[in-house]
């Protein structure tokens, strides 16, 4: 059974997924570290961020893979473990460049779908999962929440870990990488056709977690 879980940033995907995972025995595929994880072979390799065609070369040349016997499943670039370096600043701008080189979406959704066939039963979580990637999918979700609310989540975030940070720039930043997303020409951000849309504003984690185990639960799977 495969179960997506797609929606802007800030909306709390991944810690969803892992829990809904975790919840229903099922494997945890973080799609945002793949893209993530081409962006720090860009990065070791001097690659110019705007240079598509040596992104896309980097992307060819580099193995990614997943050690699926450690919760969350570890993330391995040419068989290194790459987990803890996958989130720093660097890296995620890098990778929303990575992420609209049509080349790089095509060979990691090829392997996402490879992912999906191997392993079974997924919650994979990503901008793409419902509408591209599987549509075919049992249950698909989109999480969504104010700008407002994810601006003031990532903010909290940011000042957990001691960093000294502007809500209206963070805001702003949210804003313009929704549209980003949303007006890219190849999987952008979209409610996949037949999604439950589970508004997250006012929703603490646990009740977006149960709310997704009870409908997969109520709703035998097609
Ligand atoms: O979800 P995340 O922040 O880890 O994603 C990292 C980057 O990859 C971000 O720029 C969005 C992009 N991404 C994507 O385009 N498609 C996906 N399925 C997952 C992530």
């Amino acid at each position: 059974m495969i179960i997506t879980i797609d929606g802007p940033a800030g909306t709390g995907k991944s810690s969803t997924a892992l829990a809904v995972a975790e919840r229903l025995g099922f494997d945890f595929l973080d799609t945002g570290a793949m893209y993530r994880a081409v962006a720090l072979e860009a990065i070791r390799r001097g690659v110019k961020l705007d240079d598509t065609r040596e992104l896309a070369f980097v992307a060819r040349h580099c193995r990614i893979a997943f050690d699926w016997g450690k919760h969350p499943p570890g993330v391995l670039l040419n068989g290194e473990p790459v987990g803890h370096l996958l989130r720093s600043g660097e890296t995620t701008r890098a990778a929303s460049y990575v992420a609209v080189v049509p080349v790089i979406r095509e060979l990691l959704v090829t392997e996402q779908q490879r992912i999906g066939r191997e392993r079974g039963n997924i919650v994979t979580e990503g901008r793409d999962q419902g509408t591209v990637v599987f549509p075919e999918a049992q249950f698909k979700f989109y999480l969504d929440a104010t700008p407002a609310e994810r601006a003031r989540r990532r903010v909290a975030q940011l000042r957990a870990r001691g960093e000294i940070v502007d809500y209206n720039e963070v805001l702003n930043q949210i804003v313009a990488r929704d549209h980003r997303d949303a007006t890219r020409a190849i999987g952008p951000l979209a409610v996949p056709p037949g999604a439950t849309v589970i508004d997250t504003t006012t929703l603490s984690e646990g009740q977006v977690v149960d709310k997704i185990v009870a409908t997969v639960k109520g709703n035998p799977a097609k």
